[in-house]
Parts: structure tokens; sequence; C-alpha cells
């Protein structure tokens, strides 16, 4: 008898492990549906800061988040998109990839009504099953009861390294040792917080990206499935 196939497969880690590259082509190969949750973490911060709101204000931030519908969607267009997001119909994708957002999304994505709202949104989703959701607390607390969990790790300089070649492959210019300083802070206050804080869930397998390709990340996952 061959045994079941995960439904819900839950990919968590650190800021650029590679956590959407590998969930796209488990998503593509299985036929699910891929869902990466830190678009709604950061669409809500860009929010906050086009309405120029001060991200201390919880309060603000969190009515903001309980009150604002955001789309995620499959990529619409190919200029290295992992999926749409929108904001009442807008399109925000490139919006929610800009430093100063990758700067503040760590601050409110720590607020536990904000999390609340979010996070109630992608149970919803994920709980429909054939889906591979990817995160920092999807296997701990978003879908504890996820069928397959990763852990997908690297070292903080691989991962920069990783995000630094994604932005100059896009044409924009950056600052090595700028992103590997913001990785590091990103990761701290993640890891740190109160709030379902970043880390590996007891039942998650455990991956190094370091020692790993992309492709042998993707057969490893692979195998685990079969
Ligand atoms: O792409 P990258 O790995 O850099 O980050 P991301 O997955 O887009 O997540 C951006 C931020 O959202 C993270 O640094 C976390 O602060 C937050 N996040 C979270 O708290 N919980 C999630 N399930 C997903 C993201």
């Amino acid at each position: 008898m061959t045994a079941k196939r995960p439904s819900i497969i839950a990919i968590d880690g650190p800021a650029a492990s590679g956590k959407s590259t590998l969930g796209l082509s488990l998503a593509k190969e299985l036929g699910y549906l891929f869902f990466d949750t830190g678009v709604m973490y950061r669409a809500v911060t860009w929010l906050a800061l086009k309405f120029d709101m001060d991200l201390s204000d919880e309060t603000k931030v969190t009515e903001l988040a309980e009150t604002t519908q955001i789309d995620v969607a499959p990529a619409s267009k190919s200029d290295g998109r992992a999926c749409d997001v929108l904001i009442a119909g807008n399109d925000i994708t490139w919006e929610t990839r800009l430093p100063e957002v990758d700067a503040n999304v760590s601050v409110v994505s720590a607020y536990r009504g904000v999390r609340a709202a979010l996070s109630k949104q992608q149970r919803r989703i994920g709980q429909r099953g054939n889906v591979v959701m990817v995160g920092r607390d999807i296997g701990t607390v978003v879908l504890p009861e996820a069928d397959l969990k990763i852990y997908l790790d690297a070292t903080a300089e691989q991962r920069a390294k990783r995000r630094y070649d994604e932005i100059t492959a896009r044409g924009g210019t950056a600052d090595y040792d700028e992103i590997l300083a913001k990785v590091i802070e990103r990761d701290h206050i993640d890891s740190t917080r109160d709030v379902a804080p970043l880390k590996a869930a007891e039942d998650a397998v455990a991956l190094d990206s370091d020692q790993l390709n992309a492709d042998e990340v993707f057969e490893q996952v692979m195998k685990l499935i079969k």
C-alpha cells in the first residue's frame, strides 16, 4: 500500500533561507497552492508606512491589519514574482519588497493583534489542504496539524548573499554588508518575540541549505514526500 501524500506542507525558517524557492517548486510539482505568508505582514507594513502611521502605535497598526483586505494570488506576470499581492485590487507586489518594508516588517509582525488577524486568514486557507504554506510559525502555530513540516536554515552570510544576488539580478543596486546586518537584525526580532517566534516545530525536518543548492533541497523534500 502506498502512503498518502501530505496535503498540508509547512515550510518555516529565517529570512532568505530559500523557503519561497522550495515552496514554489513543490507547489508546482504537486499541483498545490503556494502561499507565502510573509507577504501579508509586508503588505500591512507597506500600507502603514504609506499612511505615515507611527509604527510603534500597536493599536493603530493592529486596526489596519484587521480592516485591510489583502489578496494573495498566483503570479500574473513573469517578472520574477512568486505571487501577486493585492490590496483592494491594486497590485502592490513589488512595493512589499522595498527596503523600508524590510526594515520595519519585523516590528509590525511582532504585534499580537496583527498576528491574530493575519494567521486567522492563513489558517482558513491552509485548512483547505493541497497547500504549501511558507513563513515563520506555520508548523508551530498556524497549521500545527501540517502533514509535513520543513525547517529550512542556512548561515546569515549565505542568506545575505542570496538576497544580494536576487536584488542585483533584478537590476537593482545593493550593499552586501548592509543586507547582512539587516538579515541578522530581522532574525533576532523574529526569533525573540513573545508571540509565535521563529523556531522549528518539534516534528519538523531540518534542512541546511548551505550544504545543498535549490535543486538538492527540492530533491530531498520530494524523497520525504514519496
Ligand atoms: O522573504 P524573507 O524570508 O526575507 O521574509 P518574508 O518571509 O517575506 O517575511 C517578512 C517578515 O514577516 C519576517 O521577517 C517576519 O517578521 C514576518 N513573518 C512572520 O512573522 N510570520 C510569518 N508567518 C511570515 C513572516
